[in-house]
């Protein structure tokens, strides 16, 4: 089983979900930062994981540019994934939040979800992730391949 996580962070928070959730996942896994992976040549994957820091309701900049470039052809009958980090604080609630657009997005091109989209939560508008949050992220990841 092949998987590719694609994260982005700013503060951290997501950085330390995507590789907790590459450890909850057995196979040929690798986690990589957006700007580090050529969104044409992802390659044949089995299971594709995509992150992002909610900011603004939305995924940061790169991740969006990422989505829109990705090929239908390499998400296209591969099982998706899609996290995010974000505040749980009431008011950013009607913004809407990074990893169901994520999600969206993935579906748009084909991908079939795996999972519904996960959120993990900090505790503060930069941080840190709440307690227990890595453990429900490996978590996470057990599940979404069978
Ligand atoms: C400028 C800014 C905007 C943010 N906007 C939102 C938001 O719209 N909704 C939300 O739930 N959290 C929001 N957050 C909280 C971030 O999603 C949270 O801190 C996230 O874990 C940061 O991820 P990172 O450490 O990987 O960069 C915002 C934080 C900052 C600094």
């Amino acid at each position: 089983m092949k998987a590719l996580i694609i994260y982005d962070s700013v503060y951290g928070n997501t950085e330390q979900i995507a590789k907790a959730i590459g450890k909850g996942i057995t196979g040929d896994v690798s986690v990589v930062k957006v700007g580090q992976v050529d969104p044409a040549g992802t390659g044949q994957v089995d299971l594709l994981v995509v992150g992002s820091p909610t900011l603004g309701g939305r995924p940061t900049e790169a991740i969006q540019s990422l989505l829109s470039r990705l090929p239908d052809a390499s998400v296209k009958g591969v099982k998706v994934g899609a996290f995010d980090t974000r505040y749980a604080g009431r008011l950013v609630k009607v913004f809407g939040f990074a990893a169901d657009k994520i999600a969206e997005s993935l579906i748009s091109k084909g991908g079939v979800p795996a999972l519904p989209a996960a959120p993990f939560y900090v505790t503060g508008k930069k941080g840190p992730l709440k307690e227990g949050e890595l453990e429900r992220a490996s978590a996470w990841a057990k599940n979404l391949l069978p």
